[in-house]
This record gives structure tokens, C-alpha cells and sequence, in this order.
């Protein structure tokens, strides 16, 4: 780099810290701007970016590449073709697209054509999983790609890609509505009633509603936000976790686009119990098209003082609130790694104990939940826990919002309650004929046909809104293939279970794809997948194995058919 692109990096980095700040939190987006601009994040440009916060160069390094849209070689192309890989959009006929994009820029996966066009990756799940398959060109998200799609859209980038009508949202298909989704509460209502509350009253109606995280982990929202109000401190946050990056789910896309007020209540009314007076809403870099719609809701809010300083003239009341993006790490979906990550630091996972409420984001207590807990708490604010809790099972209480795709008629998202059984559930999608069901994700379960009879909730299958339907013809070990690929992909290297075990059961798997597994070894991987639930240090390898775990069990005819009779 010329002295005088030294110098041009100086002025920006100048620009960006007046904007951002010189503290480390400044660094994430830092580089994402650099990583815009340039295509890629050379030498230089860590070198300037740690002098500038005062770190070291070795330190911005490690964070550029733990996260996949960074790239520290090789300069990407004007248009960053992202193809989904994962399996809602694989089942989808995603391979044929790929072969598509292959043969017509004449280049590989991974590689960059010649005068610097196009790049092409794959990608995990894009959240458009009941549309597939998905892709992304930059910030444009592109739907049911057929192989003219493809011919077309590359044409049309050839000619000019930002006058083109590509849609930078594209709407979800939402097949069933219910109390959540059609609410009828007047905007802000919520936040009105909840400001004429008692903080310990708002506890108290999260509590008797049984509302419960809804991000997968369900931990009950009303103890969360208990103690981080309880606790001592000069500052506290409130945290929205819009990093939805489970594979099969795309609810929280169509809710933060769709139900934005409701969302926003809820963390205003989250920061008006804690004491709070910051908030961020974290969105995966997959979302970034929704980046700019978000910050002029923000905006608008603050225009109308439902954010800022005395929020609908309550004395005192003062929340404001920030966007803060990811950068394509599906671990940051974890809280803490989430809080890591606003830090300006690499997505892994802390040790718990201390908890976030205590110590969360800079140290001080945090309240992290997921976009649709947020809504449902503003929604119990304004309609009461009774309207909340007389709805779903006596352990899952509630409305569900979920994100149906696979082998199914009528994929999309469907409100439906908590407690329903799997058979249900299929009757309502037109997935009747299916042979397996993935609740909960990459991570959940993979239910058999003959436990179609088992209750969707926390009390049994477990899912924080992500289901996958396998049809007669999906084979299962191809599925399991798919998790693992995404899981070795994903592991944030921290822990040996997590880091080494992915690995070690992908290769098992690609050993019984070529009929070089025996079946003593195939105990061996199950007993290791069994060890990396218990040992793993955070919730992604603990639930890493489960996919392979549960195939194996249930899937035996398919599994052992592929086993060697003798080794
Ligand atoms: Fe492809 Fe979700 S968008 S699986």
C-alpha cells in the first residue's frame, strides 16, 4: 500500500472513531467498513485499525478472522454471491444451483473470477428456509432460485447491479396467524401501560404469565430481568438478540420487520425495569439489508419520544438505543458470545457462572432475550398474563411463533400453541407423510415417525421455533452430514469436545457414506458424540451431536445398511 493510501486509511479511521469511539466495542464495526470498502482487511489495515484503539495488530487479526464475512486474503469480488448450504435449502436443490453459478462465472466455490466481479461462497442458513434455495448478492437477498433466476440475475449484475429491482426484503409467507401476531394493540399501548406500572408489578405479570425465553433456551424472562434490575450498578443494558442464525429459522426476521414497535416496546419497557439506559439490538450480518429500515424505526422513535430523554413524559426515563451487527458467527447466537462480540471481541462463549445479568456487556448487568420474547413481554404488559398464560401447556405457557420448512406442502411461519404434538403440527402444514421431524433446530431433535405423539414445549421437544420436516425419500444420513458440515463450520474452536469431536464425527460419516465405517467404530462415534453433549463447554457443542446421535438411534435400517458386514 502506497504512503498515500496510508494516509486516506488515517483520515477514515479518524471519521469511524468519531463516530464509533476508541474503545474496543469500536472495532467490530470498524473493520466491517473497511471490509466493505476494501474487500478485503490487509496487513495495513489491522496494523492502522490496532493503532488506532490502541490494541495490538495480533489482537484485531484474531478477530477478523474468527468471522466469516471477514477476509484477510484475497481481495473478494464487487458481488459477493453467498449461497445457503444448509439443509432446508439443500433438500431445496441448492447443489444444481451451485453447479449453475459454477458454470457460468467459471469459477469454484471459495474463488474470485479473474477481473474481480464475482465471488462465490456458501453460506449458512440465509433465514429464508421455507423459500429455498436462498442466496445473497451483497445485501440483496434472492429467493426459490431456479437456474434462469440465476442466468438473469448474474446478467443483471453484469449490467448494473444497483438499478436493478432486486428486492432487498423479501416477505415470508405467514400461513397461521394467532393471539401473538394478531395482537389488535394500539401502537404503543404497551409501553403507555407498562410506564404507569410498578416495575416489581411488571416482574410479577412476566412471572404469571410463565413466559419463558424464546430463543431456544427458555429460561424464564421474569427472573431474568428480576435480577438484573437487583443488581448494583452505575450502568446496565438492555440487549436484543436478533442474531437468529439457527438453521431452519426465519420468524424473527419476519417479526423485526413486521412487528418492530411491539419489539422495541418490549426492550424499552425491559430497560424501564432494570434502570437501563442503553440499548442495542444485535442483528446477524446475514440481516444487514434490514440494518438501515431498523435504524430509521429507531429514528422515528426518538422523534416522537418514545426513546431518548423522559419517554412519554416519565421523569427521569432516558433509553436510547444502538444497532450493533454481526458478522456471519452463528455462535454469537449465545448470549455471552453475543456480549463478546459488541465487545469487539472474538464470538466464544465465557465461563457461567458470573451470568450476564450480573456481569454482562462492559462488565456491568445485561438483560439479553431474543426479538420475540421482547414482544411477547410487551404484549403481557398491555393485555395481561391471563391472556398469556391460558394459552399453551401447564409448562409451556403461550402463543409460539415457529418457521416450518422441509418436506412439507405448506411451509412458512405459523403461529400455533405450545403443547401441540408433532402429528398436529403436520396435519396443519400438510406434512402428514413425513418420516422424521427436526425440532429445534441444527442442534434439536430428530424425531421419528413412531414419536409423532410427543408435545412441542419445553417439557419434550424443545424448539425455539425452528422445525424441519424430512419426507419419505430424505435420506438421513445426507441430514446428518448437512448438521455436521454446519457444526464443524460453526464451533468456535474454544473447547477440545467441540473443536475435535465435529471433525471426528464428519468423518464417521462421510467412513459410513463410503461403507467404511464398522460397526464398532460407529459405537465408538456415538459414544463420543455422548461425551461432547456432557463435556462441551457451551450450548453449540453440547447440542452439536445431538442430530447424529438421534439419526443413528432412530434411523438404524438406513444407518447399518451402510455398515461393512465384517471389518
Ligand atoms: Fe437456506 Fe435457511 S435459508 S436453510
Amino acid at each position: 500500500m502506497q504512503v498515500v493510501e496510508r494516509e486516506i486509511l488515517k483520515k477514515e479511521l479518524t471519521e469511524l472513531i468519531n463516530k464509533y469511539g476508541s474503545e474496543r466495542s469500536a472495532l467490530m464495526p470498524i473493520l466491517q467498513f473497511f471490509q466493505e470498502k476494501y474487500r478485503y482487511l490487509s496487513g495495513i489495515i489491522m496494523q492502522e485499525t490496532a493503532h488506532a484503539l490502541g490494541i495490538h495488530p495480533v489482537e484485531v487479526e484474531g478477530v477478523a478472522s474468527f468471522y466469516s464475512f471477514f477476509k484477510t486474503e484475497g481481495k473478494q469480488g464487487k458481488y459477493i454471491i453467498r449461497l445457503c448450504q444448509t439443509i432446508s435449502c439443500d433438500l431445496d436443490g441448492k447443489s444444481k444451483v451451485a453447479r449453475q453459478l459454477e458454470n457460468e462465472l467459471g469459477i469454484k466455490f471459495g474463488e474470485t473470477t479473474k477481473d474481480g466481479m464475482f465471488t462465490l461462497e456458501y453460506t449458512n442458513c440465509l433465514g429464508m428456509c421455507d423459500q429455498g434455495p436462498a442466496m445473497m448478492i451483497n445485501d440483496r437477498l434472492f429467493s426459490k432460485v431456479t437456474l434462469d433466476k440465476v442466468s438473469k440475475v448474474l446478467a443483471d449484475c453484469k449490467k448494473d447491479f444497483v438499478k436493478s429491482d432486486f428486492p432487498t426484503v423479501v416477505p415470508s409467507d405467514v400461513k397461521k396467524s394467532g393471539p401473538i401476531l394478531e395482537h389488535g394493540v394500539k401502537p404503543f399501548e404497551s409501553l403507555k401501560t407498562a410506564l404507569d406500572m410498578k416495575r416489581s408489578d411488571i416482574i410479577l405479570a412476566l412471572r404469571e404469565a410463565g413466559l419463558k425465553g424464546r430463543g431456544g433456551a427458555g429460561f424464564p424472562t421474569s427472573i431474568k430481568w428480576q435480577l438484573a434490575a437487583a443488581a448494583k450498578a452505575d450502568e446496565k443494558y438492555v440487549v436484543c438478540n436478533a442474531d437468529e442464525g439457527e438453521p431452519g429459522t426465519f420468524k424473527d426476521r419476519y417479526l423485526l420487520y413486521n412487528h418492530t414497535d411491539i419489539m422495541i416496546d418490549g426492550m424499552t419497557i425491559a430497560a424501564y425495569v432494570l434502570g437501563a439506559k442503553q440499548g442495542y439490538i444485535y442483528l446477524r450480518g446475514e440481516y444487514r439489508y434490514m440494518k438501515e429500515y431498523l435504524k430509521e424505526a429507531i429514528a422515528k422513535r426518538k422523534e416522537s419520544n418514545l426513546l431518548g430523554d423522559n419517554i412519554l413524559g416519565k421523569e427521569g426515563f432516558t433509553f436510547n438505543l444502538e444497532m450493533r451487527m454481526g458478522a456471519g458467527a452463528y455462535v454469537c447466537g449465545e448470549e455471552t458470545a453475543l456480549i463478546e462480540s459488541m465487545e469487539g471481541e472474538r464470538g466464544e462463549p465465557r465461563n457461567r457462572p458470573p451470568f450476564p445479568v450480573d456481569t454482562g456487556f462492559n462488565q456491568k448487568p445485561t438483560a439479553v432475550n431474543n426479538v420475540e420474547t421482547f414482544i411477547d413481554a410487551a404484549l403481557i404488559c398491555a393485555k395481561g398474563a391471563k391472556w398469556f398464560s391460558n394459552i399453551g401447556s401447564d409448562k409451556s405457557k403461550g402463543s409460539k411463533i415457529f418457521s416450518i420448512s422441509g418436506s412439507c406442502k405448506n411451509p412458512g411461519i405459523y403461529e400455533l400453541p405450545y403443547g401441540i404434538t408433532i402429528n398436529e403440527l403436520l396435519k396443519e402444514i400438510g406434512g402428514e407423510d413425513a418420516k422424521a421431524v427436526q425440532v429445534g433446530g441444527a442442534g434439536g431433535q430428530c424425531v421419528p415417525r413412531n414419536e409423532f405423539d410427543r408435545v412441542i414445549g419445553y417439557e419434550d421437544a424443545s424448539s425455539g421455533g425452528s422445525i424441519i420436516v424430512f419426507g419419505p425419500d430424505v435420506d438421513m444420513l445426507k441430514v446428518a452430514k448437512n448438521f455436521m458440515e454446519f457444526f464443524v463450520e460453526e464451533s468456535c474452536g474454544q473447547c477440545t469436545p467441540c473443536r475435535d469431536g465435529n471433525p471426528k464425527l464428519l468423518e464417521g460419516i462421510e467412513m459410513l457414506e463410503e461403507g467404511r465405517c464398522s460397526y464398532s467404530y460407529l459405537e465408538e462415534l456415538l459414544k463420543l458424540g455422548e461425551t461432547m453433549q456432557i463435556s462441551s463447554k457451551c450450548g453449540l457443542g453440547q447440542s452439536s451431536p445431538n442430530a447424529f446421535v438421534s439419526i443413528v438411534k432412530n434411523f438404524q435400517s438406513e444407518i447399518l445398511g451402510r455398515v461393512p458386514e465384517k471389518v
